[in-house]
């Protein structure tokens, strides 16, 4: 019976998921999702108390005392190693279940329903709460999330809709050469090659969202923007230390939540200037009688019947996510091409020949180029930036394997451990972007899932995509890029998302 189970769900996964409701109830009979209470208690047999894990002290030690925080992706392998793919822990005040096997993440993801939350403990809506802010795309639930996403997603995820960005961004990419160029030392050293794509990574999200340029590439770059990305840092640092906290040590230790808020009044206040800003120059320009047509993503936000204050929340919580999402693909892809010059040099080829001797590659250019696409796609599985994402799914209990999980319970999906899985990559710490252009090598679709996947995915995956494949493309045609002669190799750590340790130096050397 389990091996029919099996067969099936391997044609199933194949075949991809169908409409038709007798198709559809075999996916969830071979998956061995509920199909009704009695199935459920007939096969999830164990639940949470007999689930393995660290006791609350020896996780909090792990957490505090050892440094754990910075260390939650490795603490996710760890997990594995000692309890197998299953386990719970509290983080904090917190009881989180985590799946750390590509096919039980599936499970739950197939699971999560209408309108998928993250987390319902989030001190990200708290803050929200407390100053009456609206909630953005990262924060919204249920009708609310629903109806913004609709909205964006015509303008954020269509592929036409997206390609048109190529120019825009592209003005930014060469703003980024020229910095990179100006940033060098001796012997073409950039020293820290992260911080210089944080400033791209938000000057290339805000040329998207106001069709205006924020200056945070130029030789001097406005206090403002750095202030705004300093507040990103430390933000994401204090995520994880007040949500680990119990509430009754925010008392006894109130920094943290007071730094995490502001941090969010001064993000939210950046991108309220922003908007305001272009507003202003827009009704300035009707005034004048002059037609106003604009292609970006905040003049489409603002031209539907949203309430402003929603607005306001969801360009604060675009921009926040365009940064270190891409300053740390970056760092990390040019860091491991600078370290396997063979990948590099066939990947320069690759750009060139697409090119035929033009210098700035389109959305339709990069298009063709399948090892940069495997290049980026190899780069997040090594490090996924969001290395561990979670559900809650309160409307019913779920089955894990052969849990059964209450609703509502905090259910984190441990991405890093799955992608650094021997059994689904082979050398699975080794940068080999060439398994992802072998077609006989097929990995299980839910062991590395860097952008999500369904409903709730991520919103700017395709204009992240754009972003760095334009950006990439036209470094390596520029540049070699070489290791720093003195540098050591650089390991991750989690900041919420995971970002490299310590900087990152690279050589580029003019071509
Ligand atoms: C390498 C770049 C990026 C990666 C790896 C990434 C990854 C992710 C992941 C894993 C999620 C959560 C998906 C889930 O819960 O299933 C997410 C959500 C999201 N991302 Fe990204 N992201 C990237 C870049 C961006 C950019 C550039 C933007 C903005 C333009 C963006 C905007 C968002 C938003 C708004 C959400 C929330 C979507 C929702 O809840 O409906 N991301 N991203």
């Amino acid at each position: 019976m389990i091996l029919v189970r099996r067969m099936l769900q391997q044609a199933l996964r194949v075949s991809g998921r169908s409409a038709f409701p007798l198709v559809k109830w075999m996916e969830r009979w071979a998956e061995g999702a509920s199909v009704g209470p009695e199935a459920t208690e007939r096969k999830a047999a164990r639940t949470l108390e007999d689930m393995p894990g660290p006791s609350l002290v020896s996780f909090a030690w792990d957490l505090f005392a050892k440094r754990g925080l910075s260390r939650l992706h490795e603490l996710q392998l760890e997990g594995v190693r000692r309890y197998g793919p299953v386990w719970k822990a509290s983080f904090g005040p917190i009881l989180t279940v985590h799946v750390a096997e590509p096919a039980l993440i599936e499970q739950v993801l197939r699971q999560e329903g209408q309108h998928p939350m993250r987390s319902d403990l989030s001190s990200w809506k708290d803050y929200r709460k407390l100053r009456g802010h609206h909630y953005g795309l990262l924060t919204a639930e249920g009708e609310e999330w629903q109806a913004v996403r609709s909205l964006l997603g015509k303008h954020m995820l269509r592929p036409k809709a997206v390609e048109a960005y190529d120019k825009t961004l592209n003005s930014v990419v060469g703003d980024l050469v020229a910095k990179l160029r100006l940033s060098r030392r001796r012997r073409g050293l950039v020293t820290d090659v992260a911080s210089e794509f944080y400033r791209f990574g938000l000057e290339g999200i805000s040329s998207v969202l106001f069709e205006s340029r924020i200056g945070c590439l130029d030789e001097v770059v406005p206090e403002e923007t750095e202030r705004f990305i300093q507040s990103i840092n430390t933000m994401f640092v204090m995520t994880l230390l007040t949500m680990a906290m119990p509430s009754w040590l925010h008392q006894l230790f109130p920094k943290p939540w007071k730094v995490f808020c502001q941090c969010w009044d001064y993000m939210f206040s950046f991108a309220k200037g922003h908007i305001d800003q272009r507003m202003k120059a827009e009704a300035e320009r009707v005034a004048r009688g002059e037609t106003v047509e604009g292609r970006y993503l905040t003049y489409f936000l603002s031209q539907t019947k949203l309430p402003m204050k929603t607005v306001y929340s969801n360009v604060t919580e675009l921009l926040l996510a365009g940064v270190d999402t891409i300053s740390s693909t970056l760092s990390w892809t040019l860091y491991e091409l600078s370290r396997h010059p063979e990948v590099q040099a066939s990947l320069r080829r690759e750009v060139l020949d697409v090119m035929q001797g033009r210098r700035e590659p389109e959305a339709a250019d990069v298009a063709r180029m399948p090892l940069l696409k495997a290049t980026v796609r190899e780069v997040l599985r090594l490090y996924p930036v969001i290395p561990a994402n979670a559900r809650v799914i309160p409307q019913r209990d779920i089955q894990v394997g052969d849990y059964l999980i209450p609703k509502n319970t905090l259910i984190t999906l441990c991405h890093f451990a799955t992608s650094r899985d021997p059994d689904v990559f082979s050398d699975p710490d080794e940068f080999q972007p060439h398994r992802w252009l072998r077609k006989e090598q097929a990995h299980h679709p839910y062991a590395s899932l860097p952008f999500g996947v369904g409903k709730r995915s991520c919103i700017g995956r395709r204009i992240a995509e754009l972003e760095l494949y334009l950006a990439l493309s036209r470094i390596l045609m520029e540049f070699d890029v070489k290791p720093d002669p003195e540098g050591a190799s650089v390991k991750p750590m989690t900041r919420t998302l995971l970002v490299p340790e310590s900087m990152i130096n690279l050589q580029f050397i003019e071509r």
